[in-house]
């Protein structure tokens, strides 16, 4: 089988056309012929070498963790996947795992039913970005009526779900995003969308309850100067040496700092499809052809685009 491997940490021109053997299956997995599998910031990270100490540094190593296609073969402990179904899902450990290859083994408890309704590049977009809106609705806690949420970076995979998740809040939203996202960012719920291309956030002289930067490039520290008292800041690009910082820092401030990991369960994607259901949209700004994967990363790697990119085998 064709997959995408690399042998060493750097651009996308140490990605590679593999010819490789199909996965084995254990007895609680699913052998998955892939479709559709989606490409998420995290995937360039890790292949850049950024985050070695969770990824660790053994190759070769396979890129993408979320997909979709039709179940191949089940292990003899699965029920309810028959070989044929239509399916979604994520790989277990998103650090040290991949799924661009034509079969990935995967454990069936990772995988679910893919509506009808949505296409194989939709439903591939659902785990890593969905799971971690859902994750980051969890931190903020109760929200009260009114209250003011700024989601820096509004229009990629992540602000796309948050914000739709956020609109039946009472939340009043600001989005930032640049000029192409801002059309999107309203529709799908915003009140107010600052384009940063026009406009700094900080000149606004606004204050937040909650401060969400999906963007990785405000940070806490300039986050604080828009923040109320007892707000929080949320953080899903945390450097490693925040995680533990941020928790001793929050026993001095009222200002939180909180960071935020994705879960990928069976109840969140539940959740999410049932919002989908309501009507949640789920952009998909362009797909690749497999054989186009250098061009696929290039293009998702250089940004400027509302939603999710996927990379979809011709079958
Ligand atoms: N912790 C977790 O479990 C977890 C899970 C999923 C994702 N993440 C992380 O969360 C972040 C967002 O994920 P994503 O998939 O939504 O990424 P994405 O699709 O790349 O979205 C990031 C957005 O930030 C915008 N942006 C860039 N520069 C900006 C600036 N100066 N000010 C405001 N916005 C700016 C980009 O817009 P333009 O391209 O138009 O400039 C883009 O829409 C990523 O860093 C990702 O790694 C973490």
């Amino acid at each position: 089988m064709k997959a995408i491997v690399y042998q060493q940490f750097g651009g996308t021109d140490v990605l590679q056309l593999a010819d490789q053997a199909r996965p084995v299956i254990g007895p609680d997995q699913v052998l998955v012929r892939v479709k559709a599998f989606s490409i998420n910031p995290m995937d360039w990270k890790i292949r850049q070498g950024k985050m070695k100490l969770m990824s660790g540094s053994k190759f070769p190593k396979y890129t993408g963790a979320d997909f979709s296609g039709t179940i191949e073969k089940t292990g003899p402990a699965v029920t309810g996947l028959r070989k044929g179904d239509a399916v979604f899902g994520v790989v277990k450990n998103l650090m040290k795992q991949g799924v661009s290859a034509e079969y990935i083994a995967v454990p069936a408890s990772l995988v679910w039913h893919k509506p009808a309704e949505i296409t194989f590049s939709q439903a591939a977009s659902i785990p890593v970005v969905g799971t971690a809106a859902l994750a980051a609705l969890q931190k903020m806690g109760t929200i009260h009526p009114g209250a003011e949420i700024l989601v820096n970076g509004a229009t990629g995979g992540f602000g796309m779900f948050l914000i739709q998740l956020l609109k039946q809040s009472g939340a009043r939203i600001t989005a930032v995003t640049s000029t192409h996202g801002v059309r999107f960012a309203r529709s799908w719920g915003a009140h107010s969308v600052i384009d940063y291309t026009l406009e700094n956030v900080l000149d606004r002289k606004s204050a937040y309850d909650i401060v969400i930067d999906l963007s990785g490039k405000m940070g806490y520290k300039t986050a604080r100067q828009i923040m109320k008292e007892k707000a929080i800041f949320l953080n899903p690009t945390p450097k490693p040496i925040e995680i533990p910082g941020a928790l001793i820092k929050n026993l001095f401030t009222s200002k939180k700092h909180i960071v935020i990991l994705s879960n990928p369960s069976t109840k969140a994607i539940e959740q999410l499809l049932d919002a989908v259901n309501q009507g949640l949209q789920i952009e998909i700004n362009k797909t690749f052809p497999f054989e186009s994967f250098n061009e696929a990363y290039q293009y998702a790697e250089r940004g400027g685009y509302v939603g999710k990119v996927t990379i979809e085998f011709n079958w």
